[in-house]
This record gives C-alpha cells, sequence and structure tokens, in this order.
C-alpha cells in the first residue's frame, strides 16, 4: 500500500490519550509521508484534537500519483455528540475546488473528507430515533450537492467516512471522469481497511479490502430508517437515481 488515508474520527472522545495512541500505531507511516489524515466530528470532543490534525480547512498533499486535497467538515456544535453532522461554508466550499482544479494532470485527484456529502440511511437505531426527533446528528453535509457538482471534472474519488457501512456510487458515470464515491466504513467495526488500486492515475473499477484475516468485503448490516428504502443494500450502488440527484 502506497499511501494510507484515515477520513475522520481518528479517535472516540477527542482525547489526548487516544490521540497519542493512534501516533504511536501510524508513526511508521506518518514518518515516511504515506498517512494523510483528517478529522472527524469525535475528534471534537473531550481535549478537541480535531482543530490540531490538520492546517487550515483544506488541504493539499502530494503523494508519488496522488493530489489529495483534505476538508475539515467538522464545526463547533461537534462538541456535542448529538449534534455530529458537518458544517461547509461557502468560502471553505470554494478553496476546495480550488484545491482540486490545481492538480497538476497526469495525478489521481482525490478529497478526503469526513461527513457524507449525499444522504445515506442511519447506522443504528438510536441514529433513526434521534433522526425522528428531529436531531440533526445523521445529516448529509449542507452543500454536499453543491461540492460533488462543483468538483466533477476535477476530481476521481472522494473518500468520506462518518457512516459506519460501506458504500461506493460512481457518479457522472457517462462523462470523461467519472467520480467514484466511496465510504470504507467503520474499520474498527469491521475489522478491514478499503484498498483502492490506481494505474496511471485511473481508478481501477475493483473493490478490494485488507486485514489480518477475512479476506470477504464487509457484509452491510441491514440499513434503518426512512432512507432505507432509497438505497440498494449492495455496497457497490450504480443508481441511476443518485446520480440524477446530484446533476440536477
Ligand atoms: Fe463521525
Amino acid at each position: 500500500v502506497d499511501h494510507v488515508v484515515v477520513t475522520g474520527d481518528l479517535t472516540h472522545g477527542g482525547l489526548r490519550r487516544e490521540r497519542a495512541l493512534f501516533d504511536e500505531i501510524f508513526e511508521p507511516l506518518r514518518a515516511a509521508g504515506r498517512l494523510t489524515v483528517v478529522p472527524g466530528n469525535h475528534d471534537r470532543l473531550g481535549d478537541d484534537i480535531g482543530r490540531e490534525l490538520m492546517e487550515g480547512q483544506v488541504s493539499v498533499t502530494a503523494a508519488d500519483e496522488l493530489h489529495l486535497v483534505g476538508l475539515d467538515s467538522t464545526g463547533v456544535h461537534n462538541r456535542k455528540y448529538v449534534s455530529s453532522y458537518g458544517e461547509l461554508t461557502l468560502p471553505v466550499l470554494e478553496e476546495t475546488v480550488a484545491a482540486l482544479q490545481a492538480a497538476p494532470p497526469g495525478k489521481l485527484s482525490v478529497l478526503l473528507l469526513h461527513h457524507h456529502p449525499l444522504g445515506l440511511p442511519e447506522d443504528s437505531w438510536l441514529e433513526w430515533t434521534l433522526t425522528r426527533l428531529g436531531f440533526r446528528h445523521s445529516e448529509e453535509l449542507n452543500l454536499g450537492k453543491e461540492l460533488l457538482r462543483r468538483i466533477a471534472g476535477h476530481c476521481d474519488l472522494v473518500l468520506h467516512g462518518h457512516r459506519h457501512r460501506a458504500w461506493t456510487r460512481i457518479l457522472f458515470e457517462d462523462e470523461a471522469r467519472p467520480l467514484m464515491l466511496a465510504n470504507a466504513g467503520s474499520s474498527t467495526e469491521s475489522g478491514l481497511a478499503r484498498l483502492f488500486v490506481s494505474r496511471e492515475a485511473r481508478l481501477a473499477p475493483t473493490q478490494e479490502w485488507l486485514s489480518a484475516g477475512l479476506s470477504e468485503p464487509p457484509v452491510p448490516a441491514p440499513a434503518f430508517g426512512p432512507r432505507a428504502q432509497s438505497i440498494s443494500a449492495d455496497p457497490i450502488v450504480q443508481s441511476a437515481g443518485w446520480r440524477k440527484d446530484v446533476a440536477a
């Protein structure tokens, strides 16, 4: 594996001792320049280590064939656990688009952020209940669709976290440069890390996973809530409805 990305929630409670453990485990990759991280809502809890994880809200990492743009989608409201939804402002959106447009030719252009730009089913009955009670806990990123529309043609892969199940969507499939929107799911729950393969800055249309002992991709647990009906249980979703939704 050439490069490892962790799209947020490096810690559970945003605690310094949790970050120290993460740093200890990932130090060899970081020292070799093969690690990129963005913060998640959990990193804003406790000691609030989130804003220490990257410089500014948009960062660019060049690594071999990769042009990685990190976007911090957390906000101060994430200090409360029940307010775990993301935040994207127009200036940060513009900065993100510009950073992706600046990718040198021949590089795989990748956007990393924690929160999901498109709606996904709740991960648990607790989340579903919170949604029903009016909490924005599981809500997709505001300006998420706008972000995807604006980066179309300048980005090959969007990796997000936050949702615990793995999902993949191919957006703008009929365009010259399709966009893969992917979530590896929670690696600490599945015991798996997702592997992406590229050759000459083109993503291979495969789905591969790494683990200590398992070789099977995770089987999605039943989805919860009203959104569950709108999406297939297949972890690779190439639904015309979703593409139309984003393009609209
Ligand atoms: Fe999260």
